[in-house]
């Protein structure tokens, strides 16, 4: 089979949260199948253009129409080292050649250009996908245009679309004007992509797209709902019958405490030994004192208003009081940012905040920490307790989406479950899911038991990948 992957980032490319993971780890999972033919497709930015490390080649170039104007697009590729796996950019360098990724007046028309031109690109790569996997309101108008413009085409008549909802908190609004002043669309196509007084092209996505899914099967069922869903639950309800949660996994190889070579012992769930001298290795190098007695809760997040900041600021001083250590690693917005700042100059023993984006130091984390810490208000699926538990990091949560899904709560009875949970978004139940954790922290031999039980969890690709194959067979 042939799947078109289209995303707005993919490490080792460029990547800014989540779906950059997503967007390397799933294709290369698909790949894995011999059958399986998949090409990836990214925007061309500065990022990648400018990186001498990355080798990417030119294939060719066109000019394609976006309403009234006339664009030119090219298109380069990079080798995977895998026959079935190919990434191609698209570029143009007045939408692409910028500072960064997103966060433009014009970003509509610049993912629009994007969308149109992965289109229009097939007629010159003479490859024609079975299934077109577009994600996140970035992509979102891949499905439109198909529908709109391509579908007299003959060889783009079979193929089908899958659009992924990594976060329903972007949708990609922007005001009426837009359906014919930029993306050229005929009058009748208005109603589709109208919402709530404006256009809205994660809305529009959903109703044209054969199939619709999302990360994690928890989050299926919240985004039909007005308090996750950012006001597109009726659209989501309505479209239920093509609905499906797939949970994300994570690349194993690379997130790996046995061969990672940015951590500083490398060890395994048979051996977790070597997490103590991590924790040391941390504690030092961040300036906190050197103790394996105390738990070290750590962060690794973008600094933003729906991962649960404000329940973490509501209880920051009970949070230091207490005997814990803290390593928060993240960048985002400024009142975060300030917290964290603010109590490692008050507490720089006990905390210490990492205002960076540092993958190395963050494995450095998972590696040494001892707890991570996830109070979400939403999360679509979350990556970061599937790669904390592989290190042996012991997971506290809200029961929300993918954190429900992947962290089942421990019972100290029955010994069964991974993590910490609590349900309420509340910061007094979060606060009592740390202390839960830290007195089983107490009580080494139980400790141990419950952090070899996540290491052993297999967060792999594995089973989703099938479910992502049995999604694409059901369009065809
Ligand atoms: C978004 C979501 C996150 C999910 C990721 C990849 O970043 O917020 O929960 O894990 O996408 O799907």
């Amino acid at each position: 089979m042939k799947v078109l992957f289209a995303a707005s980032e993919a490490t080792p490319y460029l990547k800014t949260g989540g779906l950059g993971d997503v967007a390397a780890a799933l294709p290369k999972a698909l790949s894995d199948d011999p059958d399986a033919q998949v090409r990836v497709f990214l925007p061309y930015y500065k990022a990648i253009k400018d990186n001498p490390q990355l080798s990417v080649q030119y294939v060719t170039h066109f000019f394609l129409p976006l309403s009234w104007r006339s664009v030119y697009a090219g298109v380069f590729q990079a080798t995977t080292g895998r026959d079935n796996l190919t990434y191609y950019f698209i570029d143009n360098e007045y939408y692409f050649y910028r500072d960064q990724p997103y966060g433009y007046y014009d970003d509509g028309e610049r993912f629009a250009f994007f969308s149109k031109a992965v289109l229009e690109a097939l007629q010159h790569l003479d490859w024609y996908p079975d299934v077109i996997h577009a994600n996140d309101w970035q992509c979102a108008l891949i499905p439109v245009f198909l529908r709109a413009f391509y579908m007299g085409l003959e060889a783009y008549r079979p193929i089908r679309t899958l659009f992924t909802i990594h976060n329903i908190e972007y949708q990609g609004k922007a005001p009426n004007s837009f359906v014919d002043e930029c993306l050229g669309l005929p009058e009748d196509w208005r109603a589709t992509m109208e919402y709530d007084g404006c256009t809205n092209l994660m809305k529009a996505a959903v109703l044209v797209s054969d199939r619709v899914s999302t990360v994690s099967r928890t989050y299926a069922h919240e985004i039909q709902n007005p308090y996750y869903a950012h006001g597109l639950h009726e659209v989501l309800r309505a479209h239920s019958y093509k609905l499906s949660g797939v949970v994300n996994g994570i690349d194993t190889q690379q997130f790996d405490p046995a061969h990672d070579p940015m951590i500083h012992v490398n060890y395994t769930a048979q051996d977790p030994a070597g997490k103590g001298a991590n924790k040391r290795f941390l504690q030092q190098k961040l300036g906190l004192e050197v103790r394996d007695d105390v738990p070290m809760l750590i962060m690794v997040t973008r600094l933003v208003g729906h991962k649960g900041l404000d329940l973490v600021q509501a209880v920051m001083d009970d949070l230091m009081w207490d005997e814990r250590q803290m390593v928060v690693i993240g960048t985002g917005e400024g009142q975060y940012e300030d917290l964290f700042r603010h109590y490692a100059a008050r507490f720089p023993h006990k905390m210490s905040a990492n205002l960076v984006f540092d993958d190395a130091l963050a494995r450095q984390a998972y590696a040494g920490g001892d707890l991570v810490l996830m109070p979400s208000k939403q999360e679509p699926c979350g990556l970061t307790q599937l790669i904390a538990m592989r290190y042996g990091t012991v997971p506290v949560v809200r029961e929300t989406g993918g954190l429900y899904d992947t962290v089942p709560p421990f019972n100290p009875e029955t010994m069964q479950g991974r993590g910490f949970t609590f349900k309420t978004y509340n910061a007094h139940d979060m606060l009592d899911a740390v202390r839960r954790a830290e007195a089983l922290f107490r009580d080494p031999p139980r400790w141990d038991a419950l952090r070899r039980a996540d290491m052993a969890y297999d967060s792999s690709w594995g089973h989703s990948v099938q479910e992502y194959w049995q999604i694409y067979r059901s369009m065809l």
